[in-house]
């Protein structure tokens, strides 16, 4: 290790509306060797998440902002190739918040173990990690599914959007995603199961083309991009419909505020429910999420889409991407291989 190099991205200046490449900052540092109780881990790939643009404010939230000329941080899974910690071992695969660099130090208490042998070590990231948790809790815990409802789902074929919609047609529900191509709406069509898709760059009035796909009304709307979806959607709902807010992507990059949205007042005579969530207040419900999925899977039920960009110099533009749909399902960087040692 001695004559490698790390490469990290660190943030050069807070973003004001959609983040650009001078935001971001490329450092080569030296390779951390583990301490006492230590683990180095050589990154394979790292997660970039809409949430991370939040971090990227200075302000208060759930999670505490990036410092500007520090390295970013989020979710990563790697390799352990040295260890200094009886509870790993060399060559463990190992899922962290270590992300936006190439090699991680840790004393193990943020590691989780990762089995290569059930999933490709990348789906940790999606599928089986953060984001199909989010799905899976969104909709069952926060939106209270029942069998059969009718389920409107937006951002449907990406990394959270995908599986929501998957969890429902496991549920016999009927499902419309709405996705910015036709490339997404297909995959969503043909591979997601949804009944019907909408692409909601090119279908015209949004709120039109919701009601058109469910004469019958929405009973649960999984909230992921905010703005005109969720005026079409509540311009569309069913008594007691529920509405769990997961992310309002549509507006992570608005310098100021947004009107609305315009249909608030359906809240009242159709008795909704909207409520936001973390996924984080979730994480003791893993083992249940991870027995759903792993039987899903076996089931030839559950399928995923990921876009990976190679090398952590592209990391910025990967993560900008996500506020473009460039990413076409779980946006990943492959950042080292996917065997270290
Ligand atoms: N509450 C939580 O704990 C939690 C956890 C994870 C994620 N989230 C939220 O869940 C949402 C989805 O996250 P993800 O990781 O699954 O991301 P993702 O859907 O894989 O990627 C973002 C996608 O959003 C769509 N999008 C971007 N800007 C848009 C806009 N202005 N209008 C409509 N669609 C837009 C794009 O797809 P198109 O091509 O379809 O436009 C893009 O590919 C985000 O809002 C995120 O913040 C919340």
């Amino acid at each position: 290790m001695s004559n490698q190099k790390n490469r990290e991205i660190r943030l050069k200046s807070r973003p004001v509306g959609m983040p650009a490449p001078e935001n971001f900052e490329l450092v080569e540092t030296a390779v951390p060797t583990a301490g006492p109780g230590q683990v180095l881990i050589r990154n394979s790939y790292m997660s970039v998440d809409p949430y991370m643009r939040g971090r990227m404010v200075d302000r208060e939230s759930y999670t505490p902002p990036f410092q500007v000329g520090e390295a970013l941080s989020g979710g990563a899974v790697g390799q352990v190739v040295q260890s200094n910690n009886p509870n790993f071992k060399v060559g463990d695969y190992v899922g962290s918040f270590g992300g936006w660099r190439e090699w991680y130090v840790s004393g193990g208490m943020d590691l989780n173990k990762i089995d290569p042998s059930l999933a490709p070590i990348q789906a940790y990231l999606g599928a089986l990690g953060m984001p199909g948790l989010t799905a899976w809790a969104g909709l069952l815990k926060v939106g209270e599914l029942k069998d059969g409802e009718r389920v409107f789902v937006s951002a449907a074929s990406g990394a959270v959007g995908a599986i929501v919609c998957q969890i429902a047609k496991n549920k016999g529900c009927y499902v419309v995603g709405s996705a910015g191509s036709d490339d997404k709406c297909e995959w969503l069509k043909k591979v997601a199961r949804c009944d019907e898709v909408i692409n909601y760059k090119t279908c015209g009035d949004l709120t039109a083309a919701v009601r058109k796909a469910f004469p019958q009304g929405i009973d649960v709307y999984f909230e992921n991009v905010g703005g005109d979806h969720l005026d079409a959607a509540l311009a569309n709902m069913r008594a007691n419909g529920r509405i769990p807010v997961c992310g309002m992507i549509a507006q992570y990059n608005a310098t100021e505020l947004p009107p609305g949205p315009k249909n608030i007042i359906s809240v009242i005579p159709l008795r909704l429910t909207i409520k936001g969530f973390i996924v984080s207040d979730y994480m003791n419900q893993t083992p249940q999420f991870l027995t759903d999925m792993a039987k899903w899977a076996k089931e030839g039920k559950m399928a995923w889409h990921e876009t990976i960009t190679d090398g952590i110099e592209n990391a910025p533009s990967a993560f900008i991407g996500l506020f473009k749909g460039s990413n076409f399902g779980k946006a990943l960087v492959r950042v080292g291989p996917d065997k270290a040692v």
